[in-house]
């Protein structure tokens, strides 16, 4: 047998088991990781390591050192703001009224949730929103494949990296300093979030008996890079029953191109990430009056900045309040020609409004400005792929993988919120490879 046939016999074997599913040309990094895995087992050779999990004889505990290879450990804390807004503004707030009506008691499940940073954020967005916290019943669940993982999460110590770009304040209330300089979750949110190991291609779910029946929400982000389309369809509808009625699934913001999401409506506007489980469309998201604007337009500064006109229109992208976001950004644009984020800001405006040729045009002026700006080509590439040009989308995605390989896997994509290179790089790999085969 040829090395060539194992490695696709393992690539099947692979994706049956685990969910985690190579492109062919991936395989090169499948190769490598396959060589750290070994050393780190003791092997001979990835040959001995693909004979040993194709005949399903290695140990569980090989198996976890084999995952950690092959998928990225990234996470943060409060990642993807974006989604973490409409949460906050939009799914907490009415999941906490019509609960409060019967039974006050919220079940929430980060479904590969990593080293823990997604089910804590989410147990500490909860701890600030919750009115009278200690009349709910609130249930947290995170789980993982990968039980390295596990263990780390439920010791909740963690490095400053796991940290970017959350407020001080946050870290002040919820950690403290360990004596070497790490920072440890405090024992009242710990005590929210109960971890356990789950296969998300494998197991039964929903099921009582892995606490993954009548959720709330559920947070799946930045795994179905790993899936093939038929797994993630899958998972998709067993979250489905996994809900209750009127449940929600929040997705990673690059996870949204893929038409995977049957049985779900989702949230226009500036939650592009948040799904909602029902039939009936979704009505606009009000503006409420909680919201907040850290620079408002009638601010008495006379002369704004070209930056300080686009920090506002950003704020207010973020907050819903479109038209004014674009009158700020065209502004800002004005004042400075030649800046590429303030027409790629225009574009993400246009996009969160379903102006799709607008935003297309914005992002190709982004592009005109500076070429290298990765989002703008994977966005129009994603634009590409939702109005069936599969060409052009190819082109955009197949540009994106040429800068990507430029870049260090770890390093974060300017314009993103904590996005990776690595992990882009998969979520485009994968698109190509659907792309490819149709
Ligand atoms: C990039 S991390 C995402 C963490 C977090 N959800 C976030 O968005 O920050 C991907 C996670 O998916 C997990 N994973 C990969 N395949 C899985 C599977 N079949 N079942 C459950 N978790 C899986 C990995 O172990 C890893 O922790």
């Amino acid at each position: 047998m040829t090395s060539t046939s194992l490695i696709e016999r393992l690539n099947e074997s692979l994706s049956s088991r685990l969910g985690i599913h190579f492109h062919p040309d991936q395989f090169g990094e499948l190769e490598k990781s396959l060589v750290d895995a070994a050393r780190e087992l003791g092997l001979n050779d990835t040959d001995e390591l693909k004979t040993l999990f194709l005949g399903d004889s290695l140990k569980p505990e090989a198996v976890t050192v084999l995952i950690g290879h092959l998928t990225v450990g990234e996470t943060m804390f409060f990642r993807e703001k974006k989604t973490l807004k409409a949460l906050e503004e939009k799914v907490f707030p009415e999941l906490i009224a019509s609960k409060s009506r019967g039974v006050r008691s919220l079940r929430i499940w980060s479904a590969a949730c990593c080293t823990g940073e997604e089910p804590y954020t989410i147990a500490m967005m909860l701890d600030r929103l919750l009115p009278e916290p200690k009349k709910w019943d609130v249930s947290i669940l995170g789980t993982d494949i990968n039980a390295g993982f596990l263990k780390y999460a439920k010791k909740g110590v963690y490095r400053d990296w796991a940290f970017r770009g959350v407020p001080k304040e946050i870290q002040d209330r919820y950690f403290t300093q360990t004596p070497d300089g790490r920072h440890e979750i405090s024992e009242r949110i710990r005590n929210k979030v109960r971890f356990s190991k789950l296969n998300l291609a494998d197991a039964i779910y929903p099921a009582e008996s892995n606490n993954t029946n009548a959720i709330d929400l559920i947070l799946c982000r930045n795994v179905f890079i790993y899936f093939k389309e038929k797994t993630q369809r899958q998972v998709v509808a067993k979250f489905k029953d996994c809900l209750n009625t009127d449940g929600w699934l929040a997705v990673g913001l690059t996870e949204t191109a893929s038409q995977i999401y049957d049985g779900f409506t989702r949230e226009r506007g500036s939650s592009p990430a948040i799904y909602k489980k029902s039939s009936s469309p979704i009505t606009p998201r009000k503006k409420t009056t909680k919201q907040k604007t850290r620079i408002r337009p009638e601010s008495k500064k006379k002369e704004k900045t070209a930056s300080e006109m686009a920090l506002l229109a950003k704020n207010l992208k973020d907050e819903g309040k479109l038209d004014e976001a674009l009158t700020w950004c065209l502004k800002a644009g004005e004042t400075e020609k030649l800046e590429p984020g303030h027409r790629f800001l225009e574009g993400e405006i246009h996009l969160e409004a379903g102006r799709t040729e607008e935003a297309e045009s914005a992002f190709r002026k982004t592009l005109f400005l500076d070429n290298d700006i990765i989002l703008a080509h994977f966005l129009l590439g994603n634009l590409h792929l939702e109005s069936g040009e599969t060409v052009k989308a190819k082109r955009s995605f197949e540009y994106v993988l040429d800068l990507l390989r430029q870049q260090d896997s770890k390093t974060e994509i300017p314009f993103s919120d904590g996005l990776s290179a690595g992990q882009l790089s998969k979520t485009v790999k994968g698109l190509l490879g659907k792309e490819n085969a149709a």
